[in-house]
């Protein structure tokens, strides 16, 4: 069944943060494409020169790091007068964090989930007043695999996506009667920058998690360049979702993310089985 939209008497106006590479940089060619009208961000706007050029009259770009919230209220501010609303919000700004738990520094940690976790916040609490008062509206968040089931070496960067999956419930369950709605996008491995320029790694690695965060580590690294993603079909993929006002809450996007979630939602159902006499008991007895 397809899933592209009825043409809408006005176009939609989306606000995307991460604009310059992979994901981002192929929502901002999706959306503007299917005739609708974009706030493009990211750190470096020249980045996203040609974008404004090939679509002068419905692209308008903003220089965006979201780990500056005080910076987030203004953009967001000025993104709504733009075109005088924000009909769908794409968190797709975000880097990864490689090594064991114990090798990640304090600092490396705290960076990463200011942009995969306190990022995503900041633009949501600031846009969410624009949205509710609309009564209409979409937040959209770029989740990983690794937020279905996790890996050895990715504590940290899974925990930030685990952490923004938890908000993303809530934000769904808080808005859905003011008439907004949430869609986590769970990517598998998709061929962008992402492990070659937005992934850190550990500066201090433990010969002890060779075989465990270090493998993992190896074959990301193998896999670079050969990710069976497509980003610009995924762009294309949730773009079309999206617009034809039936998206999913969870959209896991590529053959393995969708097997992960299948895998991992039969492990979690069966444990629960195994475990359910005893966990009942921790109870009160029924009167
Ligand atoms: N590729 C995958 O396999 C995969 C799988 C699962 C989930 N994801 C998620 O997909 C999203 C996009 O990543 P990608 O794969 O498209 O990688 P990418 O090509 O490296 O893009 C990452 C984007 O995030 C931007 N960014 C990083 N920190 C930022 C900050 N503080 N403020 C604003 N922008 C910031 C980067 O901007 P700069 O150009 O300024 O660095 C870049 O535009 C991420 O949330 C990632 O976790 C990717």
């Amino acid at each position: 069944m397809s899933t592209a939209a009825a043409p809408s008497a006005s176009p939609a106006v989306w606000f995307l943060t991460g604009a310059s590479s992979g994901f981002g940089r192929c929502l901002a060619e999706s959306v503007l494409a299917s005739g609708d009208r974009l706030i493009a961000t990211a750190r470096e706007p020249s980045h996203l020169a040609s974008l404004a050029a090939t679509y002068p009259a419905s692209c308008e770009i903003m220089a965006l790091d979201v780990t500056d919230a005080a910076q987030v209220s203004s953009v967001v501010a000025s993104a709504a007068r733009v075109w005088g609303r924000l009909d769908m919000v794409i968190n797709n700004a975000g880097c990864g964090l490689l090594g064991a738990i114990e090798e990640c520094s304090d600092e490396q940690i705290r960076r990463n989930f200011e942009t995969n976790f306190f990022g995503p916040l900041n633009v949501t609490k600031a846009a969410l007043p624009v949205l509710r008062a609309q009564r209409s509206g979409h937040f959209i968040f770029l989740s990983a695999a690794a937020a279905i089931s996790n890996y050895a070496g990715f504590g940290i960067y899974g925990g930030a996506k685990w952490a923004l999956e938890g908000l993303a419930e809530s934000l769904r369950a808080e808005v859905a009667l003011l008439g907004l709605k949430v869609t986590l996008v769970q990517p598998g491995p998709f061929r962008t920058d992402f492990i070659r320029r937005s992934l850190e790694h550990t500066t201090t690695p433990i010969a002890d998690y060779e075989k465990t965060a270090g493998k993992f580590a190896q074959f990301l690294a193998g896999v670079d360049g050969r990710q069976p993603g497509d980003p610009a079909r995924a762009a294309q993929i949730i773009v079309d979702v999206i617009k034809s006002g039936r998206a999913p809450f969870r959209l896991p996007l590529g053959a393995y993310a969708v097997e992960k979630l299948k895998r991992r939602s039969a492990t979690t159902a069966r444990e629960a089985a195994e475990w359910e006499a005893t966990a009942v008991q921790a109870d009160f007895p029924v009167a």
